[in-house]
């Protein structure tokens, strides 16, 4: 059965407003941004994260409808490339998890390093896939603390065969949205399900808010702790792009009480060898040199092998 129901029924306008702000000056963002308690995006301490043995936050499997063959357009918003669904298109669903209901897809964007951090360590690239509570307008998603979910999902680059698979479909749209300037361009069928992990429920899971103005603490956060792949090659596009500055990624914010849980099938793979690859430590360099890297290209990053922590995660032990 292809038919989906769900249809692009909200308007396109950005989630977040188009006043002006740059990345290079946050302490100067409105609103919640430098107010708010439960900003994100945040350094996942995987030690501190919950293992939701008795399924009171996460009650099962997450679940994917639609994201097969979704026609979107890209644009570029000054901030990021964006990738959005047509009106009236099909619109992909998400369920489940931590989540009550449905979720419908709006739009995917990327940041260059990563906004959320593993325990100190931040990948060189992150998409985010925003979802709004099936049935609300934008501005009523934006007033409930229920209103959005965001899926991160980490890149590693990576030289080698099939290394460019996961933005293959979306990589030739890239020319014509590398000036902040262009039109968006026209829409084109995309597997969205490239750009999730292949290991789908295994992530971390958090309430925090849009990493951009204003900052509205709505949104539930699934970040994918299985990282894909960016060729070099494809990963130059991006440093290309006009975003306003060098570099798009918000600071890492406190936790502060919030609690970070993760899915029982992130658990089963902890003691799995670690991942080799291109990794940044955030101890290792500042924002400044860390945006001069980007700008000059991959050559500029550390190869650091991802640390897993010496102990085992208590948690996650119990869990087995
Ligand atoms: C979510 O969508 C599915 C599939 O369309 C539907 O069967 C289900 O009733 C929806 N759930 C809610 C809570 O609306
Ligand atoms: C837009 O792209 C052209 C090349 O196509 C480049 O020369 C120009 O500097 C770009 N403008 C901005 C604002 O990035
Ligand atoms: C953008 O679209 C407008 C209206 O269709 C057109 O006049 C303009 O030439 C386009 N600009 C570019 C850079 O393609
Ligand atoms: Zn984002």
């Amino acid at each position: 059965m292809f038919a989906i129901l769900v249809l692009f029924v909200v308007s396109f306008a950005d989630v977040t407003l188009q006043a002006e702000w740059t990345y290079s000056q946050q302490s100067a963002w409105p609103g919640v941004c430098n107010a708010g308690l439960g900003q994100s995006p945040i350094n996942i301490m995987t030690q501190e994260a919950i293992v939701d043995k008795h399924h009171a936050h996460i009650r099962g499997p997450l679940i994917f409808r639609g994201y097969n063959d979704v026609p979107l357009y890209g644009s570029n918003n000054g901030h990021t490339v964006k990738w959005s669904g047509v009106a009236d298109g099909p619109a992909p669903v998400l369920a489940g998890g931590p989540l009550r209901g449905n979720y419908t897809f709006l739009q995917f964007h990327f940041h260059w390093l990563s906004e959320h951090a593993i325990d100190g360590m931040k990948y060189p690239l992150e998409v985010h896939m925003v979802h709004i509570k099936t049935g609300l307008t934008l501005d009523e998603a934006l007033a409930r603390a229920d209103g959005l979910a965001v899926i991160g999902v980490f890149f590693l680059m990576h030289r080698g065969y099939g290394s460019d698979r996961a933005l293959e479909e979306i990589i030739p749209m890239m020319p014509y949205i590398v000036n902040s300037s262009q039109n968006n361009t026209e829409p084109r069928r995309i597997d969205i399900t490239r750009l999730l992990s292949n290991e789908p429920q295994s992530y971390y899971t958090y309430h925090g808010s849009l990493t951009t103005p204003m900052c509205q603490e709505v949104v539930t956060w699934i970040v994918m702790d299985k990282p894909i792949y960016i060729s070099p090659d494809q990963y130059a596009l991006f440093t290309k792009v006009d975003v306003g500055g060098d570099y798009n990624y918000r600071s890492l914010q406190p936790r502060n009480n919030r609690v970070v849980y993760r899915s029982i099938a992130s658990c089963a793979s902890i003691m799995a060898p670690t991942l080799p690859g291109t990794l940044i430590s955030l101890f290792s360099c500042l924002s400044t040199s860390l945006a001069a890297g980007v700008n000059k290209g991959v050559g500029a990053f550390l190869n650091i092998k991802r640390k897993i922590f010496g102990t085992p995660a208590k948690n996650c032990v119990k869990a087995k």
